[in-house]
């Protein structure tokens, strides 16, 4: 906690990693440090606040139910009914999040072959771990030296992350121009824009840091629930009784609705302990600072892995690496029977904590509750291991495919 919280100033995330990072996420919340980053998270917390975010809802269960309609083509269109659940759930939080932050729906779960689909695809590719490792050492080159290097890989990653940049610089300018002849949009970007406080290369930044951590992150939490429901049918039926209600609402949902199904949380909460999207994250001490009463040189590397602190067996009792949703129900709900909240640290904690946390447990919980309420879901190959890889977000090395069947 001391490195998160008390001291977060005293640390900043290692050099080498933030260049990588801004390929992907641009000069945003992520990669940017010190009194910069405490000035800018001060501005764009509103848009991430109570109400804003719960008035998303309604766009985050249209684009739930859009998932569901992907899902079924997809199923029709394959003799066994396997759907490859990763690729649509990546695209279902793209469109979610294009919404949010531009108002812009990319409809990307109607056209697969959208361009910003196509870059994400190809830079978060759990199979381009090469690819990936490449790109980590391609963004210490300088920009002459990427094109003269002999790896192939180097040179991809380059340009599809100059892509990214290109159409994120081109988005802003168009909703720049929005904002300038009418006042109305309530986007994220809209609402930043018009407060007149960031320059072009920030707003640039802070667009190409939502739109990547905005929904990989949440594509791989769904992604690993359908896994670990298909694997535990008792609790995948569990589940959709308890999401029956939802039916009378399949036009329309709040935040008060979605909120109210006490065992939807418990699976989303338990999915996101024992797979947290971001597994690892590392800091480099910036001053002479401590950890209790311990003193650290600057300079010393401090690795936090939200994926062993939530399996471990001295945190979560000797069932920590059990799946089971029940331990976050009744007296334990708000620690799932954690010593304090402090051993959860899927979104970290303090102020370099997850700005989007609350956005992405109601959209968390919008799109699971769609698929279970319309899918039996059963892994297609049961007896082969699924192998957790990745480097931002780790997620099945193969995709996940999936038995889907209609339930009605
Ligand atoms: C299940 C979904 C998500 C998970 C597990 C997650 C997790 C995290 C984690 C662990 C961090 C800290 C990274 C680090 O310091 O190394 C982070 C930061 C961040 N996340 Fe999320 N995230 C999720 C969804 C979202 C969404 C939906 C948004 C935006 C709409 C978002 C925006 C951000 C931003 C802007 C930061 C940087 C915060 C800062 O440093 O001030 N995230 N997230």
């Amino acid at each position: 906690m001391e490195v998160l919280n008390a001291h977060a100033y005293d640390w900043s995330k290692p050099p080498l990693g933030r260049k990588f990072l801004s390929k992907i996420l641009g000069n945003g919340l992520v990669t940017i440090e010190g009194s910069e980053h405490k000035q800018q998270r001060k501005l764009v917390m509103p848009v991430f606040s109570g109400k804003i975010v719960r008035d998303l809802v309604p766009l985050f269960w249209s684009k739930s139910m859009a998932l569901v309609a992907a899902v079924d083509r997809q199923r029709q269109l394959s003799p066994d009914s396997v759907v490859e659940i990763s690729d649509v759930a990546s695209r279902a939080t793209l469109d979610i999040i294009g919404v949010a932050c531009l108002g812009k729906d990319f409809s990307t779960l109607e056209h697969e072959d959208h361009e910003l689909a196509q870059v994400y695809k190809s830079v978060t590719d759990p199979k381009e771990g090469v690819f990936t490792f490449l790109g980590l050492l391609g963004s210490t080159l300088a920009p002459w030296l990427v094109r003269w290097q002999p790896f192939p890989s180097i040179r991809r990653f380059d340009k599809a992350t100059t892509n990214l940049h290109n159409v994120c610089a081109r988005l802003l300018a168009e909703k720049s121009e929005v904002v300038k002849e009418e006042t109305t949009d309530k986007d994220i970007m809209a609402t930043l824009i018009r407060t007149a406080a960031f320059s072009d290369d920030s707003l640039k930044g802070h667009l190409l840091t939502f739109l990547a951590a905005g929904h990989e992150t949440s594509a791989t939490a769904l992604t690993w629930a359908l896994y670990m429901l298909s694997k535990h049918s008792d609790k995948q039926s569990k589940l959709r009784v308890a999401c029956q209600d939802l039916k009378s609402h399949a036009g329309e949902m709040d935040a008060q609705t979605i909120d109210s199904i006490p065992y939807l949380d418990a699976v989303c909460n338990e999915v996101l302990r024992l797979f947290p999207p971001v597994t690892a994250t590392s800091r480099v001490a910036v001053r002479d600072t401590q950890i209790g009463d311990t003193f650290v040189p600057k300079g010393t590397i401090c690795v936090v892995v939200p994926w062993a602190i939530q399996r471990s067996a001295d945190y979560w009792g000797p069932d920590a690496e059990v799946f089971l949703p029940s331990r976050w129900l009744g007296d334990n709900g708000k620690t799932g029977g954690a010593k304090d909240s402090t051993a959860f640290l899927t979104f970290l904690h303090g102020p370099r904590s997850c700005i989007g946390q609350n956005f992405a447990r109601l959209e968390f919980k919008c799109l699971l509750a769609a698929l279970v309420m319309n899918f039996e879901l059963e892994l297609r190959n049961a007896e082969e291991p699924v192998i957790a890889t990745g480097t931002i977000t780790i997620k099945p090395r193969n995709g996940l495919e999936l038995i889907v069947r209609r339930y009605s």
